[in-house]
């Protein structure tokens, strides 16, 4: 199958490896790509969200599958002109979209659907947000409505800093004052053509800076899959994903069908398990970045099936996916400064030393080709991927691997899944 990639990260660097490591000769492209894409996938010139250009290339080419990656391109809806033209898009449109581009849309959905989540309120003003931060108490969770890089929620026991938080995003419209949710965090993907939906393998992920979950909230720092801890409370992973599946997932993709806005591509739960049950933090609209990183290398189904399937409406024909016992860690390698002010440039060696350690691999999140080498271009540059048959095993590869790269300044968490292994 010829399948087009959207995007420029770790997480369409999964993807694409996944589609190609199927071994069935499928012609891979991405756009606009990172170097490591370029490895593995035909890099396309084209800008995300322009579907003329996109719809283009995809006739001149045979192109059978367009994947969107990353939710700024959904939330704009680049997925709907494309579907108009017939062109199978993995990515839900416009409206759909809305249930990771605007939060106040998400709750509302969750509670036409009957979802568990925190209580929340909104905040227009800074008066409301101090009247409504005192009314929960702490700790406090600010969230801005819209797309903000992971940047846009804070979780704090200092109240002049939640309000500081809130004052900050007031300007572009009311904050999401929500209840403070205790428990351990669960990221689970579910594919869905608008209809049916197939969960994927649970997983976590590390959001903030530093070891000890300290330092400021960043886009994901490392990840696993999947969480024995599930099997300890729920008896398995599969009946955590049973319960999230019928109490979650189904219920929010059919009241978005019954809305007239059904919701085509990767539902993303992200779920916090308190004493008083399962309970959602976010919806996101696209796979999740790290945690795509180590689901994918243990999903035994070809996911070029599945993505085709759920673009098509199609899934309901598809067996469940299925998921190696072996176990997956990935850590990310941040640039100096990230995620402040990431120093950008620098160069990167060592990555072939690095894959050559027994069940690594790395996926590029923000490098490119200079000079014959390769250099960091963002933040969050690679991710360093084990997989192994347990947890004590995948971290000693991530991080023997980790020190064979060379990136100066660079940092990175090294308790990913200690508390697992
Ligand atoms: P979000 O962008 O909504 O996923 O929030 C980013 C991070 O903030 C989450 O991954 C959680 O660690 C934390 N968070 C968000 N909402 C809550 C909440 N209601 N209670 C506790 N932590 C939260
Ligand atoms: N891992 C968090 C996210 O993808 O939003």
């Amino acid at each position: 199958m010829k399948i087009l990639v959207l995007g420029s990260g770790a997480r369409e660097h999964a993807i694409v490896l996944a589609l190609v490591n199927e071994g069935a000769g499928h012609e891979v492209f991405a756009a606009p790509g990172n170097a490591g894409l370029g490895r593995d996938a035909r890099l396309v010139d084209l800008d995300m969200f322009d579907t003329d250009a996109i719809a283009g290339f995809v006739a001149e080419n045979g192109i059978a599958l367009v994947v969107v990656g990353p939710e700024a391109p959904l939330v704009a809806g680049v997925a709907d002109p494309l579907r108009e033209r017939g062109i199978a898009v993995f990515g839900p449109g416009k409206a759909a979209a809305q249930l990771e581009g605007s939060k106040a849309f998400a709750k509302r959905i969750m509670e036409s659907a009957g979802v568990p989540t925190g209580r929340a309120a909104y905040a227009a003003t800074p008066d409301e947000a101090a009247a409504t931060l005192d009314a929960f108490g702490a700790p406090y969770v600010v969230k801005a409505d819209g797309l903000a890089a992971g940047k846009g929620v804070i979780v704090t026991d200092d109240r002049a800093a939640a309000l500081a938080h809130a004052e900050e995003f007031l300007p572009g419209g009311p904050v999401l004052i929500e209840e403070f949710l205790a428990g351990e965090e669960v990221s689970l993907f579910f594919l869905s053509d608008g209809d049916t939906v197939r969960p994927l393998s649970p997983a976590q992920d590390f959001k903030r800076a530093l070891d000890g979950d300290e330092g400021p909230n960043t886009g994901g720092m490392g990840a696993y899959s999947p969480l024995p801890w599930l099997t300890t409370q729920f008896g398995s992973q599969e009946a955590f994903v049973r319960e999230v599946t019928e109490r979650v997932a189904l219920p929010v993709i059919r009241q978005l069908d019954a809305e007239g806005t059904p919701f085509v591509g990767l539902l993303y739960a992200g779920l916090i398990v308190t004493t008083d049950g399962v309970k959602v933090i976010e919806f996101n609209a696209r796979f999740g970045d790290p945690e795509t990183q180590i689901v994918l290398p243990r999903m035994q189904t070809p996911l070029s099936q599945l993505l085709f399937a759920a673009a098509t409406g199609t899934l309901e024909d598809q067996p469940a996916p299925a998921f190696s016992d072996d176990v997956a860690v990935t850590v990310v390698v941040a640039s100096e400064g990230y995620p402040a002010a990431p120093v950008k440039g620098r160069e990167i060696t060592g990555l072939d030393e690095a894959e050559k350690v027994p069940g690594v691999h790395v996926t590029h999140a923000a490098t490119a080709k200079e000079d014959g080498g390769l250099i960091a271009t963002g933040g969050r540059v690679l991710n360093v991927v084990a997989t192994a048959p347990t947890f004590a095993e995948a971290r000693d590869r991530a991080y023997e691997a980790i020190a064979l790269i060379g990136l100066e300044g660079s940092h990175h968490r090294t308790d990913i899944a200690a508390k697992v292994a």
